[in-house]
């Protein structure tokens, strides 16, 4: 292999190791991968994907891999990138990686533009950022694609934008739509990974605090969960009505924000909007409040209104900026703002991110096999393979369920039968 570029070649093994470790948790991802091998899917196929480089990822292209894809892989945020993963995918498993952690904007894009040097057949996104060039720069590449697939929401949304203005070349599957992702991704995901976060951070114990959870979604509502699981006592913050009912029939304390922000000792925001956290809310917060962020990006908290009403800020210990404030009361901000699961901890644990990736592995299956009928638009995750993923899970975690009689079936089915 001649063209790759990671950090340093001699931390493979360590990210080797680590793959291992991971691959136990990726139950689903490797029955899939024993049935590709046997059955090749992908021979003959270039594939260019462009996802965190972590070990679950690594994973997925061993997958693809031993399906017979010919692949290359580049990082879909320059921070996210484990240099040893990206070591070992080069030089044990021989596939080629564009990714160094902590890369600057303009290498991000030569590695990304590497990975279109690859001519792929198929792109694998996460943010949509592939499909964005190729569009952009690389026309005369698009005749090649026969499809792709798209991690998360913020690259379905892109995808979606250029389906609606007709710019969209090629039909392109939103892995993140199926249920088996987004439902345990953001649920037990962030719930857990953002509490992971916010402890080694700060060491605090959670028990008897009074934990506020900022947006009751997919993300809010793992987080409240788990807090509340330790001992805290939660309370939400809403501005949609539904939600913020089912959060009180969920057993939690609801109140705008003004409200919470004098009783919290912990906040933390999952939301996807601007300012939740503001400058009224800082200024009645209580003594040693500890603020974070897990929402896609760091504007949930106005941090540049704290700055200003600050008298000194320090560092007291990795991701803890402490703001000292003119009455002597210490506010407390994490990892900057910035996605505190992985600032602080290690985002998603592989057992989660193995039903994400194994929908990963069977959409670019599906795209493959049935690309001619397909239209040049997004698709949702067909719910057969949505159904297969969480099959294959339970059975992995030896979880039996029943199934219908003839006689159930007959009864469901049947618009006669009555009381
Ligand atoms: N940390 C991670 O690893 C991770 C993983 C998945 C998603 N995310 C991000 O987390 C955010 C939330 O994702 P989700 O799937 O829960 O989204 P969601 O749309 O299901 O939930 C967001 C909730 O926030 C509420 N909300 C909006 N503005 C609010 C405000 N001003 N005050 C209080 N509540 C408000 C909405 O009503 C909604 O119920 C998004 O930015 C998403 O990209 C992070």
């Amino acid at each position: 292999m001649d063209k790759y570029d990671v950090r340093d070649l001699n931390l493979a093994e360590g990210g080797r190791r680590r793959m291992d470790w991971a691959v136990r948790e990726m139950p689903v991802l490797s029955s899939i991968e024993d049935r590709f091998r046997k059955e090749r899917p992908f021979e003959g196929i270039r594939m260019s994907a462009c996802l965190h480089v972590t070990t679950e990822t690594a994973n997925l292209m061993r997958t693809l891999q031993a399906g017979g894809a010919d692949i290359v892989l580049t990082a879909s945020n320059p921070l996210s990138t484990q240099d040893d993963v990206a070591a070992a995918l080069v030089s044990q498993y021989e596939i080629p990686v564009f990714a160094i952690k902590g890369e600057d904007n303009v290498t991000y894009y030569k590695h990304l533009r590497a990975a279109l040097d690859h001519k792929p057949h198929i792109t694998m996104d996460d943010g949509a950022d592939l499909v964005s060039t190729l569009h952009k720069e690389r026309r005369e590449q698009l005749p090649d694609v026969i499809g792709g697939t798209e991690e998360t929401t913020t690259g379905v949304i892109r995808l979606r934008a250029m389906a609606a203005d007709g710019a969209l070349n090629f039909p392109v599957i939103a892995v993140n739509d199926a249920m088996t992702k987004h439902f345990f991704d953001n649920r037990y995901g962030t719930g857990q990974s953002t509490i992971d976060g916010i402890v080694r951070a700060t060491n605090i114990l959670l028990a008897g605090k009074t934990f506020v959870v900022a947006g009751y979604g997919g993300c809010g509502r793992g987080l409240a969960m788990r807090a509340r699981g330790m001992g805290a006592n939660v309370i939400v913050t809403e501005i949609d009505p539904l939600v913020a009912l089912e959060a009180v029939m969920d057993g939690f304390r609801v109140m705008p924000m003004a409200e919470a922000a004098p009783i919290g000792d912990i906040f933390c925001t999952l939301t996807g909007d601007l300012n939740v956290i503001d400058k009224h809310h800082f200024e009645v917060m209580k003594d040693g409040a500890i603020v974070a962020n897990s929402g896609h990006f760091n504007v949930e908290i106005n941090i540049p209104a704290l700055e200003k009403m600050a008298v000194e800020k320090r560092l007291v210990r990795p991701f803890v900026d402490q703001y000292i404030m003119p009455d002597g009361r210490f506010i407390h901000i994490l990892g900057e703002g910035r996605l505190i699961n992985l600032a602080a901890a290690e985002v998603h644990p592989a057992s989660v991110m193995d039903m994400s990736f194994a929908n990963q592995a069977l959409s670019a299956e599906y795209m493959l096999k049935n690309a001619k009928s397909l239209q040049k638009k997004v698709y949702s995750v067909p719910e057969a393979i949505d159904r297969e993923i969480a099959r294959l899970k339970l059975e992995s975690m030896k979880v039996k369920l029943d199934g219908l009689t003839d006689e159930q079936l007959k009864y469901l089915n049947s618009w006669e039968e009555g009381t």
